[in-house]
């Protein structure tokens, strides 16, 4: 598979999938898929249009991802703060979860994808979350990417979260006073997985927006001005091609 794409008029770039590969893959990438809206405005859609076109996209971006052996995609797809949206965005963008395994779990499954959730479950429409979990126990034996879906989620809650259980825990006599980094990650909602290495955000926002603020301290950063619903495979290569010359020194020289 080969793509070719502009960055600026007089400069052309373009990668084939063998020369990415040949570089360090992400293990894990997350992404916070924003412009859904201003997509849908530009075409004068309603705003739920953009979100349908962005599930879409999301499918691409898996089967890329996994094709390429990423190990993790998170994808922040609905955030604490988003329930101060007018109901009917609300609900609609929590019947996506459903549209998007009802089409295209099979597909996930064939693809040996692993699906995750990561957030405060407790609000999560029951039809919403059961779909979810439907798809994490289906594909639970997988051994290929994991999809891992923030629903409702938000950095800060998650981290008052861990503080608070650490707390119950400790007065418990479960665990010592002292706590380091590894014991604080272990807990938080992403115990499971590595921090990111890569951070993308669409649309042209410079922000986390609440988003794996722990997680995220040594990840590299990459933004586009590309909408989420126009993201497309040589949009992610070229993120990881930017990713691939990058030098991370995590504090060292
Ligand atoms: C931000 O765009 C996007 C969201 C709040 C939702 C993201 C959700 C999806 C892309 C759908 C994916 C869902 C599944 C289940 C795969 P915005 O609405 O804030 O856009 P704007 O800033 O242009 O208004």
């Amino acid at each position: 598979m080969f793509w070719k794409f502009k960055k600026q008029k007089d400069n052309s770039v373009s990668f084939s999938i063998d020369e990415i590969m040949k570089g360090q893959i992400p293990n894990h990438i997350a992404i916070i898929m924003d412009g859904n809206g201003r997509w849908a405005k530009k075409r004068a859609l309603p705003r739920t249009a953009g979100h349908h076109e962005g599930m879409k996209v999301v499918k691409r971006v898996t089967k890329l991802a996994n094709k390429l052996g990423v190990h993790t995609l998170t994808v922040y797809a609905f955030s604490t703060e988003n329930w101060k949206r007018p109901r009917e965005e609300v609900n609609y963008l929590l019947r996506l979860p459903e549209e998007f395994m009802g089409t295209f779990l099979p597909e996930l499954i064939e693809e040996n994808v692993q699906v995750r959730i990561m957030g405060n479950k407790d609000a999560i429409p029951a039809h919403t979350l059961s779909a979810v979990e439907k798809a994490v126990s289906e594909t639970k034996q997988n051994t290929g990417l994991i999809l891992n879906f923030a629903l409702n989620y938000g950095g800060r809650a998650e981290i008052i979260r861990a503080v608070n259980q650490i707390v119950i825990d400790q007065n418990a006599g479960k665990l010592s006073a002292e706590i380091n980094d590894e014991i604080f990650s272990g807990y938080l909602m992403s115990s499971s997985l590595e921090d990111p290495d890569l951070l993308i955000r669409t649309s042209g926002e410079i922000r986390l927006s609440n988003f794996m603020l722990w997680q995220l301290a040594y990840t590299e950063f990459w933004f586009t001005d590309v909408l989420w619903p126009d993201f497309r495979e040589e949009h992610l290569l070229e993120a990881i091609h930017a990713f691939q010359k990058r030098g991370r020194r995590y504090g060292g020289i």
